[in-house]
Protein backbone atom coordinates (compact mmCIF):
# COMPACT_ATOMS: atom_id res chain seq x y z
CA UNK A 1 0.00 0.00 0.00
CA UNK A 2 1.09 3.17 -1.21
CA UNK A 3 2.50 5.55 2.20
CA UNK A 4 -0.34 8.34 0.53
CA UNK A 5 -2.87 5.92 0.71
CA UNK A 6 -1.90 4.91 4.39
CA UNK A 7 -1.87 8.41 5.54
CA UNK A 8 -5.21 9.09 4.18
CA UNK A 9 -7.19 6.13 5.63
CA UNK A 10 -5.42 6.49 9.34
CA UNK A 11 -6.70 10.58 8.80
CA UNK A 12 -10.03 9.33 7.69
CA UNK A 13 -9.94 7.01 10.46
CA UNK A 14 -9.48 9.71 12.84
CA UNK A 15 -11.94 11.63 11.45
CA UNK A 16 -15.38 8.46 11.31
CA UNK A 17 -14.02 7.78 14.81
CA UNK A 18 -13.96 11.59 16.14
CA UNK A 19 -17.52 11.97 14.45
CA UNK A 20 -18.97 8.65 15.67
CA UNK A 21 -17.65 8.22 19.09
CA UNK A 22 -20.26 7.71 20.97
CA UNK A 23 -19.13 5.24 23.54
CA UNK A 24 -20.87 2.13 23.68
CA UNK A 25 -23.41 2.16 26.66
CA UNK A 26 -21.58 0.54 29.26
CA UNK A 27 -24.80 -0.93 31.72
CA UNK A 28 -25.81 -3.12 27.96
CA UNK A 29 -22.57 -4.70 28.72
CA UNK A 30 -21.77 -8.18 29.72
CA UNK A 31 -18.01 -9.23 30.52
CA UNK A 32 -19.52 -12.45 30.97
CA UNK A 33 -21.33 -12.69 27.54
CA UNK A 34 -17.97 -11.37 26.09
CA UNK A 35 -15.80 -13.96 27.27
CA UNK A 36 -18.23 -16.17 25.21
CA UNK A 37 -17.38 -14.23 22.43
CA UNK A 38 -13.74 -14.11 23.37
CA UNK A 39 -13.23 -17.89 21.77
CA UNK A 40 -13.51 -16.51 18.23
CA UNK A 41 -10.90 -14.85 18.90
CA UNK A 42 -8.40 -17.05 20.37
CA UNK A 43 -8.78 -18.72 17.14
CA UNK A 44 -6.07 -17.04 16.58
CA UNK A 45 -5.02 -14.33 19.54
CA UNK A 46 -3.09 -15.63 22.97
CA UNK A 47 -3.36 -14.11 26.58
CA UNK A 48 0.47 -14.85 26.71
CA UNK A 49 2.68 -12.07 27.49
CA UNK A 50 5.13 -13.04 25.61
CA UNK A 51 3.42 -15.47 23.00
CA UNK A 52 4.78 -13.06 19.78
CA UNK A 53 4.98 -15.81 17.62
CA UNK A 54 1.43 -16.91 17.32
CA UNK A 55 -0.81 -15.65 14.32
CA UNK A 56 -2.00 -12.78 16.56
CA UNK A 57 -0.61 -10.81 18.99
CA UNK A 58 -1.38 -11.31 22.34
CA UNK A 59 -4.54 -9.44 23.79
CA UNK A 60 -3.83 -9.79 27.82
CA UNK A 61 -3.85 -5.74 28.10
CA UNK A 62 -5.02 -3.93 24.79
CA UNK A 63 -7.25 -1.53 26.72
CA UNK A 64 -5.48 1.50 26.02
CA UNK A 65 -2.21 -0.17 24.06
CA UNK A 66 -0.64 1.62 21.76
CA UNK A 67 -1.56 0.16 18.18
CA UNK A 68 1.31 -2.55 16.97
CA UNK A 69 3.13 -2.66 19.99
CA UNK A 70 3.87 -5.62 20.83
CA UNK A 71 7.40 -6.32 20.21
CA UNK A 72 8.48 -8.96 18.17
CA UNK A 73 5.20 -9.30 16.53
CA UNK A 74 5.43 -8.56 12.33
CA UNK A 75 2.53 -6.56 12.18
CA UNK A 76 1.27 -5.18 8.84
CA UNK A 77 2.18 -1.76 7.30
CA UNK A 78 -1.02 -0.17 8.27
CA UNK A 79 -1.11 -1.60 11.88
CA UNK A 80 2.43 -0.70 12.74
CA UNK A 81 1.33 2.52 10.66
CA UNK A 82 -1.22 3.29 12.81
CA UNK A 83 0.94 2.93 16.02
CA UNK A 84 3.72 4.78 15.68
CA UNK A 85 0.77 7.57 14.71
CA UNK A 86 -0.10 7.19 18.52
CA UNK A 87 -3.36 5.09 17.83
CA UNK A 88 -4.73 3.66 20.87
CA UNK A 89 -7.14 0.24 21.53
CA UNK A 90 -9.97 2.60 23.16
CA UNK A 91 -13.54 1.20 23.42
CA UNK A 92 -14.51 3.59 20.72
CA UNK A 93 -11.65 2.13 18.32
CA UNK A 94 -12.55 -1.46 19.35
CA UNK A 95 -16.12 -0.49 18.72
CA UNK A 96 -15.34 0.14 15.15
CA UNK A 97 -12.05 -1.94 14.08
CA UNK A 98 -14.08 -5.10 15.28
CA UNK A 99 -17.17 -4.33 13.02
CA UNK A 100 -14.98 -4.89 9.87
CA UNK A 101 -11.96 -4.96 10.61
CA UNK A 102 -11.27 -5.09 7.15
CA UNK A 103 -12.83 -1.89 6.04
CA UNK A 104 -11.44 -0.13 9.26
CA UNK A 105 -7.92 -0.71 8.53
CA UNK A 106 -7.50 -1.29 4.85
CA UNK A 107 -4.81 -4.05 4.57
CA UNK A 108 -4.56 -5.44 8.32
CA UNK A 109 -3.97 -9.06 8.79
CA UNK A 110 -6.54 -9.65 10.78
CA UNK A 111 -8.66 -11.80 8.44
CA UNK A 112 -11.59 -11.79 10.48
CA UNK A 113 -15.44 -10.82 9.37
CA UNK A 114 -16.60 -8.78 12.33
CA UNK A 115 -19.21 -9.08 15.09
CA UNK A 116 -22.15 -7.86 15.64
CA UNK A 117 -23.25 -4.98 17.44
CA UNK A 118 -23.86 -6.69 20.96
CA UNK A 119 -20.87 -9.10 20.54
CA UNK A 120 -18.33 -6.19 19.81
CA UNK A 121 -20.35 -4.57 23.15
CA UNK A 122 -19.84 -7.73 25.20
CA UNK A 123 -16.41 -8.92 24.38
CA UNK A 124 -15.10 -5.07 24.72
CA UNK A 125 -15.86 -5.36 27.88
CA UNK A 126 -14.40 -8.78 28.63
CA UNK A 127 -11.23 -7.23 27.41
CA UNK A 128 -11.62 -4.05 29.96
CA UNK A 129 -11.83 -6.94 32.30
CA UNK A 130 -8.94 -8.70 30.87
CA UNK A 131 -6.85 -5.67 31.00
CA UNK A 132 -7.86 -4.63 34.53
CA UNK A 133 -6.97 -7.75 35.81
CA UNK A 134 -2.99 -8.21 34.50
CA UNK A 135 -2.54 -4.77 35.66
CA UNK A 136 -4.06 -5.22 39.07
CA UNK A 137 -1.83 -8.06 39.18
CA UNK A 138 1.36 -6.09 37.83
CA UNK A 139 4.57 -6.97 40.55
CA UNK A 140 6.16 -4.38 41.90
CA UNK A 141 8.52 -2.20 40.37
CA UNK A 142 7.78 -3.29 36.99
CA UNK A 143 8.27 -0.41 34.52
CA UNK A 144 4.45 0.47 34.13
CA UNK A 145 5.06 1.47 30.21
CA UNK A 146 6.65 -1.79 29.29
CA UNK A 147 2.55 -3.10 28.82
CA UNK A 148 2.89 -6.98 27.49
CA UNK A 149 6.11 -6.80 26.42
CA UNK A 150 8.66 -8.53 28.98
CA UNK A 151 7.65 -9.09 32.50
CA UNK A 152 4.71 -10.35 32.82
CA UNK A 153 5.74 -13.91 32.60
CA UNK A 154 5.00 -15.26 35.88
CA UNK A 155 1.27 -13.90 35.55
CA UNK A 156 0.28 -15.45 32.44
CA UNK A 157 -0.85 -18.55 34.32
CA UNK A 158 -3.62 -16.54 35.73
CA UNK A 159 -4.76 -16.29 32.10
CA UNK A 160 -6.26 -20.01 32.27
CA UNK A 161 -7.87 -20.58 28.22
CA UNK A 162 -11.28 -19.81 27.97
CA UNK A 163 -13.26 -22.42 28.67
C1 LIG B 1 -8.26 -15.12 11.83
C2 LIG B 1 -7.41 -14.73 12.91
C3 LIG B 1 -7.90 -13.66 13.86
C4 LIG B 1 -9.08 -13.64 14.57
C5 LIG B 1 -10.19 -14.68 14.59
C6 LIG B 1 -9.05 -12.41 15.34
N1 LIG B 1 -7.90 -11.71 15.10
FE1 LIG B 1 -7.37 -9.92 15.91
N2 LIG B 1 -5.66 -9.93 14.83
C7 LIG B 1 -5.26 -10.94 13.97
C8 LIG B 1 -4.00 -10.56 13.35
C9 LIG B 1 -3.20 -11.40 12.34
C10 LIG B 1 -3.67 -9.30 13.86
C11 LIG B 1 -2.49 -8.40 13.46
C12 LIG B 1 -3.10 -7.42 12.46
C13 LIG B 1 -2.14 -6.57 11.66
O1 LIG B 1 -0.92 -6.60 11.90
O2 LIG B 1 -2.66 -5.88 10.77
C14 LIG B 1 -4.72 -8.93 14.79
C15 LIG B 1 -4.77 -7.74 15.51
C16 LIG B 1 -5.70 -7.43 16.46
C17 LIG B 1 -5.67 -6.25 17.28
C18 LIG B 1 -4.57 -5.19 17.30
C19 LIG B 1 -3.54 -5.63 18.35
C20 LIG B 1 -2.34 -4.75 18.49
O3 LIG B 1 -1.38 -5.21 19.15
O4 LIG B 1 -2.33 -3.62 17.96
C21 LIG B 1 -6.77 -6.30 18.09
C22 LIG B 1 -7.16 -5.29 19.14
C23 LIG B 1 -7.48 -7.50 17.77
N3 LIG B 1 -6.80 -8.16 16.77
C24 LIG B 1 -8.63 -7.92 18.42
C25 LIG B 1 -9.33 -9.08 18.07
C26 LIG B 1 -10.52 -9.52 18.75
C27 LIG B 1 -11.15 -8.82 19.94
C28 LIG B 1 -10.95 -10.65 18.11
C29 LIG B 1 -12.18 -11.46 18.39
C30 LIG B 1 -13.42 -10.77 18.32
C31 LIG B 1 -9.98 -10.94 17.07
N4 LIG B 1 -9.02 -9.97 17.08
C32 LIG B 1 -10.05 -12.03 16.21
C33 LIG B 1 -5.92 -12.11 13.71
C34 LIG B 1 -7.17 -12.45 14.21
Amino acid sequence: MKRATIVCTIWCLAVVVGAMATPPDAAAQSATRGKHVFRKCLLCHVLDPKGTDHLAPPLHNVMGRQAASIKGFSYSTIMAFAGQKGFKWTREALFYFLDKPEEFMPGTYMAFAGLETQERKDVIAYLEKLTRDFENNKVPGKQTDSRGTSSGQSRVNQFSPVQ
